[in-house]
């Protein structure tokens, strides 16, 4: 899901397979580098981890005109591949980029220079897709092209570098810019040049920030997944800084922009996996604290579903990565619909950033590990604020309100240190959860997104098969499942919903349902006996349970996948940022 390239005078194979061990982290299921040295070129590749490619690179080289090296889709790759065959081409894959390799190649036939032999077939693809050339005889020469999935390129001395992303490029440059959609850059030893789309020389803005202070490793913890948990009291009070002004205790919009929620009648949200349960609480948090009515889709559905879209006057996304290709898709749905786009995003150069209007940061820094945790938890804190924004500027927040809420909100991040405290806790009950094939996870109001979120951990990291209910459904279905040996996860902090919760806990436990609750002191003192384990977190307020709640919630998944030594980070079939539809 990543792709990395050097033109320089230096020997770079090395160099290409530990910059591929930083993208290792976005998730993908083969690698392969293409090397020219003395005008040859040779390629080698392996399916499954990077180790399989590094024992292929002792093996022997293969040659042709040229090497491609491709993210994403092409979508018309079957009607192009007819073609081609017509014309008397022989394919030896099934692969999508061999199409790119033989329409190039046909190009360079016709005797065009390979910039323009790149250019003339990039006209002809479609989809989503990033993709970089080699070319046999051409040492000083390495062409790339973006449309749908990120890339970069990165100036260094005498050797030029392109890249996925800025975690790929930090070892060995910090200038780097972002290519736009359609864009094409000519890299050499000296010299970079970007085209847009109808080939015309563009300069892109230069981007230090993101240099060498960016890339981490994973200190002493085990896995990246475990330093990112335990990153958020730190990340969530950066982020929560955007949003508040913490010396007068009032919201406001990040980086000078205006966000104007007082004539906004209705909102519609969107976002994938993680994100979407941290909009799923967003709509709760507008709902409740702003008044606005929130409509909320996958976004792989979002456009598909031909909503009327009437009153809706802000399209918001929440993304992690901000290149997500469905949420990038209902982005571009609704900015075509005339809707005011915002976006709740961590990767402030993606795409998703740079097409909406107003982009709400997230201050998490890089997360490594496939299943998302400190970005949902400010994703969440974000969203926290924005209703309270929202709230004031609608009349519905007093401004005194409002100060009580955003001085709730400057708890969480001593409240993020007791939760990590529990991890002796969570990490004993992981054991019990490690023996398990099935887990329901059960929550209300607030609880209830964050149900769906605990069991989407679970299942992600640990491929235990888990379910996220809303309590109240538990009758219509999921009870059925119910015997001794099933796990029921319920998350009932002592808030509104708190007893209708525990009734739905009894119902498990009449049926012999291991309960582990997590709750506060006084939702423990209150709750009875029907439990195998509870989980006692500080009392907070309410805005609060869903951001502090799914901190134990991260640690269960994590410490289940570390009993059953599973890929914590890299799970299998799963990527960090999915760029195709
Ligand atoms: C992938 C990742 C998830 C993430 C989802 C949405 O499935 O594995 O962790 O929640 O994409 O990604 P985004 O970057 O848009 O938040």
């Amino acid at each position: 899901c990543g792709i990395i390239g050097i033109v320089s005078h230096e020997p770079v194979a090395g160099r290409l397979v530990d910059a591929l061990k930083r993208l290792e982290y976005r998730g993908y299921d083969s690698a392969g580098v293409a090397t020219l040295e003395d005008g040859v070129l040779t390629r080698r590749r392996a399916e499954g981890k990077l180790v399989n490619l590094q024992r292929r690179l002792e093996g022997d080289p293969l040659s042709g005109k040229l090497a491609i090296v491709h993210n994403g889709i092409i979508e018309n790759y079957r009607e192009l591949r007819a073609e081609l065959e017509a014309d008397g081409a022989v394919f030896e894959s099934q692969t999508d980029t061999e199409t790119v390799a033989h329409l190039v190649n046909r190009e360079l036939k016709r005797g065009l220079a390979p910039k323009e032999a790149v250019q003339a077939v990039l006209g002809r693809l479609e989809g989503a897709f990033s993709l970089a050339f080699l070319f046999d005889g051409e040492e000083n020469l390495l062409i790339g092209a973006r449309r749908g999935s990120p890339l970069a390129v990165g100036e260094g001395e005498g050797e030029m570098f392109l890249g996925s992303d800025a975690i790929a490029l930090s070892p060995f440059t910090d200038i780097v810019r972002y290519l736009e959609e359609g864009d094409m850059a000519v890299l050499r030893h000296a010299t970079i040049e970007i085209f847009d789309e109808h080939g015309n020389p563009v300069i892109r803005p230069v981007r230090r920030s993101t240099g060498k202070a960016f890339y981490v490793d994973k200190g002493n913890h085990r896995h990246f997944m475990q330093k990112e948990i335990y990153e958020q009291p730190e990340v969530l009070s950066h982020t929560l800084g955007a949003f508040v002004d913490m010396t007068t205790g009032r919201t406001r919009i990040p980086n000078g922009q205006t966000l104007d929620f007082s004539n906004v009648r209705r909102i519609a949200l969107s976002a994938c996996g993680t994100g979407y349960y941290a909009a799923l609480v967003g709509r709760y948090y507008f709902e409740r604290y702003a008044r606005i009515p929130c409509d909320l889709d996958v976004a792989s559905e979002f456009r598909y579903r031909e909503s009327p879209l009437g009153d809706v006057d802000l399209a918001l996304f929440v993304s992690q990565s901000g290149e997500t290709a469905d949420t990038l898709a209902s982005l571009r749905y609704a900015k075509g619909e005339g809707l005011r786009i915002a976006s709740v995003v961590n990767v402030q150069e993606s795409t998703i950033a740079r097409e909406s209007d107003v982009v709400l940061p997230t201050l998490a820094g890089p997360e490594i590990g496939v299943a998302s945790t400190k970005a949902f938890t400010c994703q969440l804190i974000s969203l926290a604020a924005l209703a309270i924004h929202a709230g004031v500027a609608r009349g519905v927040i007093s401004p005194e309100r409002e100060l009580e809420l955003t001085r709730s909100l400057a708890e969480v991040p001593r409240l993020a240190n007791e939760a990590l405290a529990l991890e002796d806790t969570i990490e004993a009950l992981s054991r019990e959860m490690a023996t398990k094939r099935h887990a329901l996870f059960l929550g209300r109001g607030f609880s209830y997104p964050l149900a769906m979120e605990g069991a989407l951990k679970l299942k992600e990291i640990s491929y235990i098969h888990a379910e996220g209910y809303a309590a109240g459904e538990l009758k219509h279905g999921p009870i059925a499942l119910i015997d001794d040996t099933m796990p029921v996860v319920v998350i009932a902090p002592h808030d509104r919903s708190f007893e209708k919760t525990m009734s739905n806990m009894q119902e498990v436990a009449a049926r012999g349902g291991r309960i582990i609750l997590f709750t506060d002191a006084k939702g423990a003192a209150s709750a009875g006996s029907d439990m195998a384990s509870t989980v006692v977190l500080p009392d907070m307020s309410e805005i609060l349970t869903p951001i502090i709640y799914a901190i134990p919630l991260q640690m269960l998944a994590y410490h289940t996948a570390v009993q059953m030594g599973t890929d914590v980070d890299q799970p299998r079939n799963l990527a960090k940022s999915v760029t195709v539809e």
